[in-house]
This record gives C-alpha cells, structure tokens and sequence, in this order.
C-alpha cells in the first residue's frame, strides 16, 4: 500500500494545479481523475451518445479502455490507446465528465484504476470521492473549495491565456450546475469526508494553499508517518 493523499472538492478549487505541485514535492506520483472521467466523456461525445442514454453509456464502458501512462512525471490519459490529454480540457468534456459521471458503470470502471493506482505507488489523488469512496483509508485528506465566483474567475483566466473567448457568467452557471450534480447524485457523490481537513482558497493564493497542505503532510509526519522521501 502507499501512502495516499486525498484532495476532493468541486471544479475549479484550485485542485489540480495544487496536487500538482505537492506530489512534485513529495516525489508522489500525481492522479487526476476527473482526466479519466473526461477521457470516458470524450469518448461518449464521439460516438454521439448523450449523457442520459444509459444503456449505451453502460455499452461503451465495454468498448472504451481509458488507461493512464506517466511521462516526465505527467499524467497520460489513453483512450484505447490514444492519447487524449490535449482534447479533454473544454467546457464541453467537462459538462458531459460531469453528467455521465452519475453513471454506477462508469464510477465503478474509474474506481478499479484509481484504487490500483493507490496501492501500487505514493500518490496524490484529486477528484469529487477520493478521501470518501475511493481511498477511504488515506494518510491525508483535503476537500478544497473557494467560493463560485473566484472558481470562475479563475476558470475564464485559464481559458484566456490558452486564446479561447471566455463568458463569465456562463461559466459560473456551469460550475453551479456541475457541482450540484456532483454533490447530488447517488453513487459516490462529492462531499466532505469526516477525516478531511477543509480548506477554503478564495483568498489565499496558490502558494499559500501549498504551504497548508505541506503543513498538513507534516503534521502526519509527526503521527509517526513520514511523508517525505
Ligand atoms: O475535476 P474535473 O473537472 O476534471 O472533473 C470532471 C468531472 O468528472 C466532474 O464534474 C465530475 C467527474 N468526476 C467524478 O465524478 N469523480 C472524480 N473523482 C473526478 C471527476
């Protein structure tokens, strides 16, 4: 088993840009799962198929291999051996991630690779049920949230700086529609873990975020556990 950090909470937290950087610190290997569920909601968008169409959603899981390969310490999604990571960043993966996501097929599918992925190497894992379903057991749990306004600000910034026309407010409705999604269907939803200590980024900046985290690890490490290589 290895050691595992968990850090939930909805889009745009600031999650992946954080686990990042901590696994980098810690010489973990960095998981994102919501790459994996958007590598599966590439593949639904391709073949036509819409999000509520349950039965060839539950097909496709049958037909779509999503796997992931490391290189230079990045994650690589493949989809049946394709690699996806420069086609999955868009509203429109994301929204669809977001509502076939509910699918118990698909979680369960996701859920198999990620937990494998936990026990074969230290990592740090993002996503909405790591600390909660995925890796009940994990040394250290974060939800992370900031407020919708600052998740879309910062959202419309990331999509400025790759040259994409950007509406603020359609992105802010966007993250209120996904996360009450997230938070709101059956099977694994997202919500805090008991175990998991909250931290809120709206006003703190991404160094300071780190800062906590790194402080949290150390805090562990005076369990008796070391987190540090
Ligand atoms: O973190 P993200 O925006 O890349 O995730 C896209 C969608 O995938 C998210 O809205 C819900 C789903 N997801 C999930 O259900 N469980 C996870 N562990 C990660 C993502």
């Amino acid at each position: 088993m290895g050691r595992q950090i968990a850090i939930d909470g909805p889009a745009g937290a600031g999650k992946s840009t954080i686990a990042r950087s901590l696994a980098k610190k810690l010489g973990y290997i960095y998981v994102d799962t919501g790459a994996m569920y958007r590598a599966m909601a590439l593949y639904l968008l391709r073949k036509g198929i819409a999000a509520d169409e349950t039965e060839k959603i539950e097909a496709a899981c049958g037909d779509a291999d999503v796997s992931i390969v490391f290189a230079d310490g990045e994650q690589q999604v493949l989809l049946n051996g394709e690699n996806v990571n420069g086609l999955i960043r868009t509203e429109e993966v994301g929204n669809m991630a977001s509502a076939s996501s509910v699918n118990p097929k698909v979680r369960e599918k996701m859920t198999e690779l990620q937990r494998k992925l936990g026990e074969e190497s230290d990592v740090v894992m993002d996503g909405r049920d790591i600390g909660t379903f995925v890796l009940p057991k994990a040394d250290v749990k974060i939800y992370l949230t900031a407020s919708v306004a600052e998740r879309a600000r910062r959202r419309a910034l990331e999509y400025e700086q790759k040259g994409m026309t950007v509406d603020v407010a359609k992105i802010a409705a966007d993250i209120e529609e996904r996360d009450y999604r997230d938070m709101h269907r059956e099977h694994a939803p997202l919500r805090q873990a008991e175990d998991a200590v909250l931290v809120d980024s709206s006003d703190m900046t991404i160094e300071q975020v780190e800062a906590r985290l790194m402080e949290l690890c150390a805090a562990k490490k005076d369990d008796g556990k070391s987190f540090f290589a």
